[in-house]
């Protein structure tokens, strides 16, 4: 399959194409067009011509667009997982998963679009206010430039395009390098839906060069960046004074200080932990264990995780499949060597098999082991004893992200208590920290982001707040 760039509303072949391999099989499964800084700069244009046209249509029309393009997107569910779990290796069963949640993330993006409204603001409160009348209004922020990861292909595309859309606002969409095929698959769902030409582009190539010049441009108004702490960091550099909402990495942690049922505990953490193989920005990495409650939890987690099948992504009943590359595949291999060296016991996986890196559980890992402080990005998880729920605490909160957290306790007092000194942008009581539904805020502090994700939040950061005051006097 050779694809093309989607441009002004056209489809257009680029001068160089680079090859696309699935992670698993390592098969050629299509030819990806390298946009060139012209072609880039045409994507650019296009959307600032098109943006007047989707800022003026009425909320009724955008939404039927979404609506539209969420009954076409269930028509395909079977096509879309598919070329999920081709282009990324997320086995099939979790890529279905995908689409429907990226199903649902159109619906709320229609919904939530015929509630984009303002406030009435009670001017009178001010000494000086008597006799105004104001009230804010809700205006697109123009064009937006999206920057999307392989990890959830189709539904991170979904989380910029959904409240794009829904606020009237124009799109150049960049999708990770290694899974462009989902993007230009719901491309062409919108396209079909009625999207007005033009209103969305999406450009491929390399990071360096296509990401850059959208960056950089002084045309567009906004960049929403999903991926790695340090190529946000870059982006905040090189923007200038465009607004940009980052949703970066992080090595979540759970604490188990007590459950009813430690068994189901330790289920929920091997989903957590080895889910997409740990290629989650919220993947549990890091486990706090009360010390009375060790061994048994260890027992019930490796039980579990033994569970797992691992093979090949097309395969209805596997459960852990290739890592998206192989240098995430070697780079995790040298951190699990590293934390070995500083003293870790593996006591599971750690090896290759079937190009596919055997879920892996590490005791007794330096808290300055890579697979500790750093994000994984692999199905690898750490399981450390604590004495006491504030230790728990502070070891999650040792860490530079502070995306999600998570608590099992029968405790309200700890619950609180939890919930009031995590450093991160949202706490899961009884629960794992992987746990999203794709209405609810979603970001993190520290370097796990800037921003807020979630429909609603979303169509908040790409709206410009246009404040009106009417003098009575
Ligand atoms: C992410 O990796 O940031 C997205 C997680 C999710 O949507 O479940």
């Amino acid at each position: 399959m050779k694809e093309r760039l989607y441009i002004d509303g056209c489809w257009v072949e680029a001068e160089v194409y680079a090859d696309l391999y699935s992670p698993f099989s390592n098969e050629k499964i299509a030819e990806i067009p390298q946009a060139s800084l012209e072609q880039v700069d045409d994507a650019i244009r296009s959307a600032v011509k098109n943006k007047h046209e989707i800022a003026e249509m009425t909320t009724y029309e955008r939404a039927r667009i979404l609506e539209r393009l969420t009954v076409l997107l269930t028509e395909k569910r079977d096509e879309a997982a598919t070329l999920i779990a081709l282009e990324s290796a997320k086995p099939l069963k979790t890529a279905y998963g995908e689409v429907d949640r990226t199903i649902e993330t159109y619906k709320f993006s229609a919904e939530e679009a015929k509630r984009n409204v303002g406030e009435i603001i009670p001017m009178d409160a001010a000494k000086t206010g008597a006799g105004r009348f104001g009230y804010t209004q809700k205006e697109p922020i123009g064009v937006v430039g999206a920057i999307t990861p392989f990890n959830f292909p189709m539904n991170l595309v979904a989380h910029k395009l959904g409240p794009a859309i829904a606020v009237g606002n124009s799109v150049i969409l960049k999708p990770a390098t290694q899974t462009p095929l989902s993007a230009f698959f719901i491309a062409r769902l919108l396209e079909e839906a009625g999207l007005p030409k033009g209103v969305l582009n999406v450009v491929t190539g390399r990071g360096s060069l296509v990401g850059d010049r959208i960056v950089t441009s002084d045309n567009v108004n906004m960049i929403t960046f999903t991926g790695s702490p340090e190529v946000g960091k870059e982006i905040i550099a090189k923007a200038g004074l465009k607004k940009v909402s980052l949703e970066l990495g992080s090595n979540a942690g759970v604490i188990i200080e007590d459950a009813p049922d430690l068994q189901k505990v330790a289920h929920e953490c091997v989903i957590g932990a080895y889910s997409n193989q740990g290629q989650v920005c919220i993947s549990l990495q890091r486990i706090y264990v009360m010390e009375h409650l060790y061994d048994e939890f260890l027992e019930h987690f490796r039980s579990e995780a033994a569970k797992l099948v691992c093979g090949d992504p097309l395969k209805a009943n596997t459960d852990v499949s290739s890592l998206i590359s192989a240098k995430d595949l070697t780079r995790s291999m040298n951190w699990i060597e590293e934390a070995k060296q500083q003293g870790a016991n593996v006591l599971a996986g750690g090896i290759i098999e079937n190009n596919v890196l055997v879920p892996t559980i590490l005791t007794n890992v330096a808290t300055t082991s890579k697979v500790s402080c750093q994000e994984v990005f692999a199905p690898i998880v750490t399981i450390t004893p604590i004495e006491s729920i504030q230790e728990g605490i502070a070891q999650v909160n040792n860490s530079k992200y502070g995306l999600q957290a998570g608590i099992f306790t029968q405790n309200i007092h700890t619950a609180f208590e939890a919930s009031k000194k995590l450093q991160v942008g949202g706490v899961m009581i009884n629960d794992i920290p992987t746990y999203r539904v794709d209405q609810m805020p979603y970001g993190g502090v520290k370097e796990s982001g800037n921003t807020k994700e979630g429909i609603k939040y979303a169509m908040e950061e790409m709206t410009e707040t246009k404040l009106i005051v009417w003098n009575q006097n």
